[in-house]
C-alpha cells in the first residue's frame, strides 16, 4: 500500500477571519524549506482554490511566516519570503475584497508595477515584475505579511479576495 501514501492530498485548511491575532501579527520570514514549508504551499493553493481567491497569504491560515500564493490569468505563483525591491510611482485604484473579511469591498490605491525577489517552493531565488491585477495581488498579500487586514485602512484588503 506505499502507493497510498505517494499520494497524499493537499488539504484545504480553514481561512480565519477579522478579529483572529495571528492577522495582526508580524510573519517571520522562512528559514529553512522544509517539506513543511513545501506542504503549506500546497495547502494554501488548494485553499485559495477552495475559496474562490486570487490570492493568500499564511497568517489567513493561522501560520505566522513569510509566504503567500496567488493566481492570476492561469499562472500560479507560490512566494517565500518576499520583498519589494523596486515599484514605480505610478499607483491605480481598484476595488479589493479580502477572504478574511468576507462580504467587504475597499477601493485601494496600489502601485503600478513593483519588482518582487523572492525564494520559489524549491527554494530558488526568484525576480517577478507584476504589473496591474497582479501587482495589486501581490501587494494585497504582501500587507498581510506585515499584518494587514485593516478594511479601507492602510494596507486595505479585500480586493478580489485574497
Ligand atoms: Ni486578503
Amino acid at each position: 500500500m506505499a502507493e497510498f501514501w505517494a499520494v497524499i492530498p493537499m488539504a484545504v485548511r480553514k481561512v480565519v477571519t477579522l478579529g483572529n491575532p495571528v492577522l495582526r501579527q508580524k510573519a517571520q520570514p522562512v528559514r529553512k524549506i522544509t517539506k513543511a514549508e513545501q506542504r503549506l504551499i500546497d495547502d494554501l493553493l488548494e485553499t485559495m482554490e477552495a475559496y474562490e481567491g486570487v490570492g493568500l497569504a499564511a497568517p489567513q491560515v493561522a501560520v505566522p511566516l513569510r509566504v503567500f500564493v496567488a493566481r492570476w490569468e492561469g499562472q500560479t505563483y507560490g512566494l517565500i519570503n518576499p520583498v519589494i525591491e523596486w515599484h514605480s510611482e505610478e499607483k491605480v485604484k481598484g476595488t479589493e475584497g479580502c477572504l478574511s473579511i468576507p462580504g467587504v469591498q475597499a477601493e485601494v490605491n496600489r502601485l503600478l508595477r513593483i519588482r518582487v525577489r523572492a525564494l520559489d517552493r524549491n527554494g530558488n531565488s526568484v525576480v517577478l515584475e507584476p504589473e496591474g491585477w497582479l501587482a495589486r495581488i501581490f501587494q494585497h498579500e504582501i500587507d498581510h505579511l506585515r499584518r494587514a487586514p485593516s478594511p479601507g485602512g492602510t494596507p486595505p484588503l479585500p480586493g478580489s479576495g485574497g
